[in-house]
């Protein structure tokens, strides 16, 4: 039998694919919140497979609790952070991630929502009309702007950069600059992008977005400097890994009209009942931005597709065959 651990609930088809296996012994956290750390270390006890959320930090003591015998961390989330690929390595785990077209669906579509909801500043004049503030049409009320004509800055021209790219320039034909570690030609083609340096796009953008992994050389990538060189009226969306930017020196810019505001679906602490005043807490009582709890991938299909694709990567490793979606380490 092959012992399997799932960190948390997840939505139920993976689940179904993994029970139809005879010989894998199912486990789940059947929680809808969090494993304790204690709790973790406990339950991974003997397994052999552990389908990790990217909530739990899979490290060297999670591996150690589990035993010699594991050998596959599933992690059910495009990004792997949360996971010690060197600590994994050493042991001879395998590690896989959770991408798909739906997620990329997803996440761009909730870049979009951003920009939008932003430009025409939905999520304040949702709550002046709710709060009985709207006593008539006024032609200075509550002005935005247009998304139309704008320049959109993406950093990061992967698969969701790319989404984000297809659907502002085909859908709303919006001028596309990008900068990324090298220069993208097949972007550049399909959406008449300009390659720019980040400081370029900085100055340039109407809208930023963010599409990178949080990795050495990606945290804080959007710090002071680069929130300085931003236009007065520029907004900031992340829904890539709150590490990318310094929220900190974010705060600030929003606070002083630095930048006309920020689109957020990722923090530097989360979550944010956990923040003190002082970090990712204050960004709750600021007017400019638009704040979501890390749901960009929250979507009915989306969450199923990567709940299938856990499940395949651990039936390709059971039966031998490499999985589909192997990290490299
Ligand atoms: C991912 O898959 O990495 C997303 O952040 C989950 O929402």
């Amino acid at each position: 039998m092959t012992k399997v651990f799932i960190t948390r609930d997840i939505p139920d088809e993976g689940i179904k694919m993994l029970k139809k296996r005879k010989s894998i012994k199912l486990s789940i956290y059947n929680n809808d919140k969090k494993i304790s750390r204690r709790e973790l270390l406990k339950r991974v006890k003997g397994m052999d497979v552990i389908l990790s959320i990217l909530t739990e930090k899979m490290d060297a003591k999670v591996m150690d609790a589990a035993g010699p015998q594991l050998k596959m961390i599933a992690n059910y989330a495009v990004g792997f952070n949360n996971i010690d690929l060197a600590a994994a390595k050493e042991r001879g785990i395998v590690v896989t991630n959770a991408p798909g077209p739906e997620i990329v669906e997803s996440v761009a579509e909730h870049a979009v929502a951003m920009i939008f909801a932003l430009a025409h500043r939905i999520v304040e004049t949702d709550d002046f009309t709710r709060k009985g503030k709207y006593h008539g049409w006024g032609p200075k009320l509550l002005l935005g702007t247009d998304v139309a004509r704008k320049t959109l800055g993406i950093i990061g021209t992967g698969r969701i950069g790319s989404g984000l790219a297809q659907r502002m320039h085909d859908g709303f034909g919006v001028k596309i600059i990008y900068s990324d570690i090298k220069r993208n030609t097949d972007f550049e083609k399909k959406y008449g992008a300009k390659y720019r340096t980040k400081m370029q796009l900085m100055r340039e953008a109407d809208f930023i977005s963010l599409h990178v992994p949080l990795l050495d050389s990606t945290h804080h990538l959007i710090s002071t400097k680069e929130l300085k060189a931003m236009k007065k009226t520029a907004f900031l969306i992340n829904t890539s890994r709150g590490p990318v930017v310094d929220e900190l020196a974010l705060t600030k810019a929003l606070k002083k009209g630095e930048i006309g505001g920020a689109g957020l679906d990722v923090y530097e602490c989360e979550p944010l009942t956990d923040c003190k005043p002082g970090d990712s807490y204050t960004l709750r009582t600021l007017p400019n931005v638009v704040l979501t709890p890390h749901t960009a991938s929250a979507t009915v299909e989306t969450r199923q597709a990567m709940s299938r694709t856990a499940a395949k990567n651990i039936l390709a490793f059971l039966d031998g065959k490499r999985p589909p979606n192997k990290v490299k380490m």
